[in-house]
C-alpha cells in the first residue's frame, strides 16, 4: 500500500510540473524591444512579431521581450491602460 501511494504522489507531482496552470508566464518571443526593462503592448506595425493585443516584457540587455499573453487594453487602445 506504501508503494502505491508514494506511486500515486509522483504521478502527481509530474503532472503539475508538467502543466503549470500559470495566467503570469512569460512566453519567448522573436518580439525585440529597446533594451529598456519594462511591459509594453505590442504593435504589428512596428515589429509583426509583437502582437498588437499582446503585452509584452522587454528583457534589460538581450532587447527581447517576452510574452504574456492577451491583455484587453492592448487590444483595445494599445496601452497598458486606456
Ligand atoms: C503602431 O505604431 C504606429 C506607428 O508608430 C502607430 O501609428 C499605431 O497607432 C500603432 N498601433 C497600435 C495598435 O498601437
Amino acid at each position: 500500500m506504501k508503494f502505491l501511494t508514494v506511486l500515486t504522489a509522483l504521478v502527481f507531482a509530474t503532472v503539475a510540473t508538467a502543466e503549470p496552470i500559470d495566467k503570469r508566464a512569460c512566453g519567448p518571443t522573436n518580439c525585440v524591444c529597446n533594451g529598456i526593462q519594462g511591459q509594453f503592448c505590442g504593435n504589428e506595425s512596428v515589429n509583426p512579431a509583437c502582437r498588437n493585443d499582446h503585452v509584452y516584457e522587454c528583457a534589460r540587455g538581450s532587447g527581447r521581450a517576452c510574452d504574456y499573453g492577451y491583455r484587453n487594453s492592448c487590444a483595445r487602445c494599445g496601452e497598458l491602460q486606456c
